[in-house]
C-alpha cells in the first residue's frame, strides 16, 4: 500500500510531470548573443555569404589551433565532410565500422557503395574492439571508421597499430569528440584523417556544420577541392567535387560558441558529477566515466540498465521519464546494423555483434548542457532513484497499463 502511494507521485501512474515543458538531450548551447548578432551584421555589410569568407578561414584557423593539426576543413556539417572525408582517401570495397553509432557512419560509406562490415565493440568504451576489428579483415577491407562514441575515445594506438600492419586507411568519426584529449592529445590529430560534427545538437555547434582535420598537405587539399566541386580557380575545374561549403552565419555561430567553449563544458562537467554523485551507486546502473586524467567535454550522461538487477527496462524507464517531461534518449538504437538498408543486406549481423545487441537494449543518454542546471538534475535523479527503488513493482504496474490499452483480440 504504502509502495503504491509513493509510485503515484510518478506522473506515468498519474502524479504531476516533475516539468512542464520537456527537457530534451541536446538542446544547444548558445554563446554570447550580442557578438553572434554583431558578427551577422558584419556579414550582411560584406555581403559575403559563404564560398570560403573570413568567418569560415577564422573559424578553420581558431579549430586548428586549438587541435594542433596543420588542417582544418570546415564543411556543411558531418555527414558529407565523412563522405569527402572517405572518398578523399580512396576507401573502397569494405570498410570496418562499428553498429554501434549514429547511422550517418554507416550511410557515408554506403552512400558511396562502400560495405560497411559492422564490427563489435568494448562494452567498457562502447568504441571499436580492435582484437574484432582484425577479425573482420577481408582481402576487400580498404579501411577502418573508428567513432569517439560519447566523447570516449577509441583504442587509437591499437586501431593505428594494425591500420599500418595491414595497409588499411583510418578515419575518425570525432563528431562526439570535440575538445577531447587521448593520451594527452587532441582529439583530431589521429588516423589519416578526422571529423568533427557542429551539428545544433552537438556541445559545440554552428547551427549546421562540421570539419575535417588533417596534418596530411595532400589530403586537405583533396578535400578542399572536394567540398568546392573540385575548383581550382574561376573557371577551372581539376576534380570531381560536390558542395560541402560551410556558411558565414554557420561560421560565425562557431565564433562565438568557441568563445564560450569552457563555460559550455563547465556545464556539462557539473550536471555530469551531480548525475555521477546520485546515480552511480544504484543498483542495475553502469554509469558511463570519463577518465579525468584526459580532456573531455563531457556532453553525453549516459547509463546502463541492466534490467536483472534494476527489475525493470531501459524502456520502461525511458517511459516513466518521459511522463515526466524527461526527454531521455535511446541513443544509438537499435543499432545499424538493424535499419534499412543493412537490416536487409546483413539479416544475420547481430550474430557477430553480442556486445552491440546487448548496448542498444541498454543504454540512455540523459539531458544535460547549459539548458540544464542543478534544480533539474536533482529531479531527475530523483525520478531514476524513486523508479529503481521500486523496480519491479513500477515494472508490473507498467505491464497492467500496457494489458489494458491492449486491445482483445476479436474472435469468429
Ligand atoms: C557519431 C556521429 N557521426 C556523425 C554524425 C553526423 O553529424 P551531422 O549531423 O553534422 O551530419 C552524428 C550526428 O549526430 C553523430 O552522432
Amino acid at each position: 500500500m504504502q509502495e503504491t502511494s509513493t509510485m503515484n507521485r510518478l506522473a506515468i501512474f498519474g502524479g504531476q510531470p516533475a516539468f512542464k515543458e520537456p527537457l530534451h538531450v541536446g538542446r544547444p548551447n548558445i554563446g554570447d548573443r550580442q557578438s553572434f548578432e554583431q558578427r551577422v551584421t558584419d556579414i550582411l555589410d560584406r555581403r559575403w555569404l559563404t564560398n570560403g569568407g573570413p568567418y569560415v578561414r577564422e573559424l578553420e584557423k581558431r579549430i586548428a589551433e586549438l587541435i594542433g593539426v596543420r588542417h582544418c576543413i570546415a564543411m556543411c556539417n558531418a555527414t558529407v565532410a565523412l563522405e569527402i572525408a572517405i572518398r578523399a582517401l580512396g576507401m573502397k570495397g569494405e570498410v570496418i565500422v562499428p553498429s554501434f553509432t549514429f547511422v550517418a557512419t554507416a550511410h557515408a560509406l554506403k552512400w558511396q557503395e562502400i560495405t560497411p562490415v559492422f564490427c563489435d565493440i568494448d562494452p567498457r568504451t562502447h568504441t571499436l574492439d580492435p582484437a574484432c576489428v582484425e577479425r573482420m579483415i577481408t582481402p576487400l577491407t580498404t579501411g577502418i571508421v573508428g567513432v569517439h562514441l560519447w566523447g570516449q575515445t577509441c583504442n587509437v594506438d591499437a586501431l593505428e597499430d594494425i591500420a599500418r600492419r595491414r595497409g588499411l586507411k583510418l578515419l575518425f568519426d570525432s563528431a562526439h569528440a570535440f575538445a577531447c584529449s587521448y593520451k594527452g592529445r587532441m582529439v583530431g590529430g589521429f588516423g589519416a584523417a578526422e571529423v568533427f560534427s557542429f551539428h545544433a545538437t552537438k556541445f559545440i555547434n554552428t547551427l549546421e556544420g562540421g570539419a575535417v582535420v588533417t596534418n596530411d598537405d595532400e589530403l586537405a587539399r583533396k578535400i578542399r577541392l572536394m567540398k568546392n566541386f573540385g575548383f581550382t580557380y574561376y573557371d577551372n575545374v581539376d576534380y570531381i567535387g560536390t558542395n560541402g561549403k560551410m556558411n558565414e552565419v554557420s561560421a560565425a555561430m562557431g565564433l562565438t560558441n568557441l568563445e564560450s567553449m569552457h563555460d559550455f563544458i563547465a556545464s556539462n562537467r557539473r550536471n555530469y558529477q551531480q548525475y555521477r554523485n546520485a546515480l552511480s551507486s544504484l543498483p542495475g546502473i553502469r554509469f558511463m566515466t570519463y577518465d579525468e586524467t584526459e580532456k573531455c567535454n563531457y556532453q553525453y550522461v549516459i547509463l546502463e540498465i541492466d534490467e536483472a538487477t534494476a527489475g525493470l527496462s531501459r524502456d520502461e524507464l525511458q517511459k516513466v521519464l518521459w511522463a515526466e517531461n524527461v526527454l531521455a534518449r535511446r541513443y544509438f538504437y537499435p543499432g545499424c546494423h538493424c535499419v534499412e538498408p543493412y537490416r536487409s543486406y546483413f539479416p544475420n549481423a547481430g550474430l557477430l555483434l553480442p556486445e552491440t545487441e546487448k548496448l542498444t537494449g541498454r543504454v540512455m543518454a540523459l539531458p544535460t548542457g547549459t539548458a540544464i542546471g542543478p534544480d533539474e538534475v536533482k529531479r531527475i535523479c530523483e525520478i531514476v532513484v524513486l523508479a529503481l527503488a521500486h523496480g519491479p513493482a513500477v515494472h508490473e504496474r507498467l505491464q497492467q497499463l500496457e494489458d489494458a490499452n491492449t486491445p482483445a483480440p476479436v474472435g469468429n
